[in-house]
């Protein structure tokens, strides 16, 4: 994917992007044809002009999303062309590159490793004649849109991926090739660690693969220009993401159709690496730890069993359902983090938890769960500037007790699925230190980062949902004083 800022007029091979609200003065002749085809119909309506090239898309709102999905709308419709040109003044001063550039990366995203087609490389020229900003500023939002973007595409790419080509090592590989950039640094421990240092949830859920279990320990910190770590970065973030590289549901089987797609179980742990990718390529002056639970959740004979016991930090934790894993998994990784990273100011948590968070929202929508009214506007506000949709779900006091165990501290799961989202969440909250409560968010994303249909400018599969918001969380809070 290419996109080029230049001071031009569209050549002949380029497709002109038109994008349409009701007041534009068209040539009488294609006004003529749109209003025969009844164009201003319907929002996102095509038409193309096979003459003079151009492809006009009617937009009802010219809001940021409305832009964004107009133009992979665009590209969507004439899939065999590679050349793009629009006009950055098409649609006067709402039209940001931000939005042109998620609209056209993300737009045309195509998961093509398993298939015999290959990838066509697609341009995009930015004609900025008529705009008073400034190139190079322009030019410096173009690159870190573009990075933000593949970052976001990185995360569909391997959520995509079966779990035969991506499990708990291949993850920590990819973990590795991020650090080799000189802003990032990963430690890596397997079961051994795991057995000797009580992470023994993650160990219990992976035991019956014959993929060894991993944790990651990804860290940015901010470097100056000549590499320097900076002194005082303005806060310090933790990331924890739930990594099952496949979820059979262990003993506890998921039946066959609610098993497809369970290589998606993954992403919330691969939406962080894809927040670190982004992060290694910027200057962001903060300090982030992501820390990821990869492991696969299979059946065998040294599988973890329903009635199972066993220790999470200082809790004993009952297994009632090996299908509830995730929450194992972060559990595990939130005390690893607690105890190894002194004076965290944030603790988000990613994870494809449950299904019960899609019932809640509709499958669009990441459920947010945690105290502090504060933290969860902030994440408003990341949400409105990031185009990713969340909503909050109310912990409930009369629920605690639904986790009660007969035998140990508390269960993994509830007798039925009302409420599971909530019931995850404050599960999770159990492992979470008092002078925590206030700095940590859960973030169900089981509904947003993987769907079965194509919408807006997401394409069938992963979406690498929750990469942007993050992202607009830490770029907000990199610029604020705490
Ligand atoms: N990985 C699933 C959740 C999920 C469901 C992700 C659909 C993506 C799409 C999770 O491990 C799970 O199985 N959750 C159970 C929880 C229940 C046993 C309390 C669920 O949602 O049914
Ligand atoms: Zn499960
Ligand atoms: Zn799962």
């Amino acid at each position: 994917m290419n996109i080029v800022l230049e001071n031009r007029k569209k050549k002949d091979d380029e497709i002109e992007i038109i994008l349409l609200k009701n007041t534009e003065k068209l040539p009488s002749k294609t006004q003529k044809i749109l209003d025969k085809i009844n164009f201003k119909n319907s929002k996102f309506n095509t038409y193309f002009e096979i003459s003079s090239k151009k492809i006009f898309v009617y937009m009802k709102n010219k809001d940021r999303e409305s832009i964004k999905i107009a133009i992979s709308k665009a590209v969507n419709t004439l899939k065999k062309y590679t050349c793009f040109y629009i006009d950055i003044k098409s649609l006067n001063k709402e039209l940001r590159i931000e939005d042109l550039v998620q609209g056209f990366v993300l737009g045309s995203y195509k998961f093509l490793k398993y298939k015999k087609k290959e990838k066509k490389e697609k341009t995009l020229c930015i004609n900025i004649k008529n705009t008073k900003e400034q190139t190079k500023d322009l030019q410096k939002r173009l690159q870190d849109s573009l990075s933000l973007c593949q970052s976001v595409n990185f995360v569909r790419d391997i959520v995509n991926t079966p779990a035969q080509d991506f499990y708990p090592k291949t993850m920590a590989n990819e973990a590795l090739e991020i650090a080799k950039k000189k802003n990032m640094s990963c430690s890596i421990y397997g079961e051994d660690y795991m057995q000797e240092n009580s992470l023994n949830a993650i160990y219990a859920v992976g035991r019956a693969s014959r993929h060894e279990s991993q944790l990651i320990h990804l860290s940015y910190k901010a470097c100056n220009p000549t590499g320097m770590r900076t002194k005082n970065p303005k806060a310090k973030i933790v990331l924890v993401g739930k990594g099952v590289t496949y979820d059979t549901g262990g003993l506890s089987l998921k039946r066959g159709d609610g098993m497809v797609s369970m290589k998606c179980d993954k992403a919330g742990a691969i939406s962080i690496l894809g927040v670190m990718k982004y992060l290694s390529q910027s200057n962001l002056d903060i300090e982030v730890h992501a820390i990821l639970g990869a492991v696969e959740n299979m059946i065998g004979s040294n599988a973890c069993k329903p009635d199972d016991v066993i220790k999470i930090g200082n809790k004993t934790v009952e297994i009632t359902n090996t299908d509830a894993e995730g929450r194992l998994v972060l559990a595990d990784c939130l005390v690893y983090a607690q105890k190894n990273i002194n004076n965290i100011d944030y603790i988000l948590d990613l994870a494809t938890l449950t299904g019960s968070s899609i019932g809640a929202f509709g499958g669009y929508t990441s459920a947010v769960l945690g105290h502090s009214e504060k933290l969860k506007n902030k994440i408003s506000k990341a949400s409105k500037r990031s185009g990713e949709l969340v909503g909050f779900l109310p912990f409930n006091i009369y629920m605690q007790d639904i986790l009660k165990s007969g035998v140990a501290d508390i269960l993994n799961s509830s007798a039925n699925k009302n409420g599971a989202a909530i019931i995850g969440s404050m599960f999770l909250d159990n492992f979470i230190e008092k002078k925590y409560k206030k700095k940590w968010l859960h973030f169900d994303i089981a509904g947003p980062s993987y769907r079965k249909v194509n919408w807006g400018y997401n394409p069938y599969g992963a979406t690498g949902a929750g990469v942007r918001l993050v992202v607009e969380f830490l770029k907000d809070i990199s610029v604020k004083n705490q």
